[in-house]
């Protein structure tokens, strides 16, 4: 057996880690031969429903969970980690957009930013899921200046999974026949969910997935506005935001990281924009198209960008500086 590794979940009492901590123990994220010390934080309100979290966990007796450690101090919690999964953060309600949540969220990314950069192995990855999960990551990246800023990624997998989805309803197949959807940007209404190097495998059969859906007005029309809207239907329908499926594509995005992806295949990141080779503007955190081998990205290189698409992807890189610049503004306040 390899030695264990420390991963910490953030907002452990809270309805995205509820769903999230089964597949980190059971070895489905970072396979069944490893071992794991989880960690979970939580605000010390919060420390009673935590409580109960950590006996449910003791009480699931996974071979592969060496240990639980439930706690409300930051000097615990990011002790020498791995991994550090950023979810605790306030979720948006009906009627709100993500960046309506900076005010109160970025501060939390401040100091768990600094107390990354003081407390956790400088290998350590971190994956943001809190809203605006690119700017909360650009601000913990800016607060662990020791760390380097490749170790940080935010979450738009579940933006790339519910494009994937679209596709495969449209066409009758399964998630699993279609691959190299992007999102580009933000995760937000501004995103860009981009089918046009996307593929898809039909009866053995594999083709753009341009051709097999044969509706241009679709593609560029109700499909990206269903993926761009998807988190505020599910929040209308459900009165919460959506926690099982952004579970699932915390464990795709980090098992991802921890494996590689697969030959042939592309997934969306939100990662640090510097020296990109799409023209976008360095210093933000932006969604691109990436592989990963030896738990390091790299943005996927030579896609044709269309006028179309350009338009979008600049849309969407204006609103993440503008985040941003007020994120920043509340900072310094
Ligand atoms: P939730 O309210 O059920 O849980 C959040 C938890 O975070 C609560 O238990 C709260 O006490 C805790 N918390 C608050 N401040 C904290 C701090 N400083 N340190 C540690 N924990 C803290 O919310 P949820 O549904 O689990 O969603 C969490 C966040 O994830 C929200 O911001 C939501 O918008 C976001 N989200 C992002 C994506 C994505 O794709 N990036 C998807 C879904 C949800
Ligand atoms: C989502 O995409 O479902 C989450 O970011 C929650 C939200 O506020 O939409």
């Amino acid at each position: 057996m390899p030695e264990a590794i420390r991963v910490l979940v953030t907002g452990a009492a809270g309805q995205i880690a509820y769903s999230l901590m089964q597949s980190i123990a059971n070895g489905s994220v970072f396979g069944k031969d490893q071992p794991v010390v989880l960690v979970l934080l939580d605000i010390t309100p919060m420390m009673g429903v935590l409580d109960g979290v950590v006996m449910e966990l003791h009480d699931s007796a996974h071979p592969t969970l060496k240990e639980v450690i439930g706690t409300d101090k930051e000097e615990v919690a990011f002790k020498d980690l791995d991994v550090a999964i950023l979810v605790g953060s306030m979720p948006r309600k009906e009627g709100m957009e993500r960046k309506d949540l900076l005010k109160a969220n970025v501060k939390i990314f401040k100091s768990q930013g600094a107390a990354l950069d003081k407390y956790s192995k400088k290998t350590v990855r971190v994956v943001v899921v809190g809203n605006p999960a690119n700017t909360n990551c650009l601000t913990a990246l800016r607060s662990a200046p020791s760390i380097p800023k490749e170790n940080f990624s935010c979450l738009t997998r579940l933006d790339h999974n519910r494009a994937l989805a679209q596709i495969a309803l449209r066409l009758g197949v399964s998630s699993g026949d279609v691959k190299n959807v992007i999102i580009w940007g933000n995760h937000s209404s501004t995103q860009y969910p981009d089918a046009s190097h996307a593929s898809v495998n039909i009866e053995g059969k594999e083709s753009s997935a341009l051709d097999a859906v044969k509706d241009d007005s679709w593609i560029k029309g109700d499909f990206i506005s269903t993926v761009q809207q998807r988190g505020a239907a599910v929040i209308k329908a459900r009165k919460l935001s959506s926690a099982m499926s952004a579970a699932k594509a915390i464990c795709d995005h980090v098992r991802d990281i921890w494996f590689g992806t697969p030959e042939g295949q592309f997934v969306s990141m939100g990662v640090i924009s510097d020296g990109n080779p799409y023209g976008v503007p360095e210093g933000l955190l932006y969604s691109f198209p990436v592989t990963i081998k030896d738990k390091t990205w790299k943005i996927v290189e030579g896609l044709k960008i269309d006028a179309f698409s350009r338009e979008k992807m600049d849309l969407t890189a204006k609103e993440l500086q503008e985040e941003k610049d007020t994120a920043f503004e509340f900072l310094s306040a």
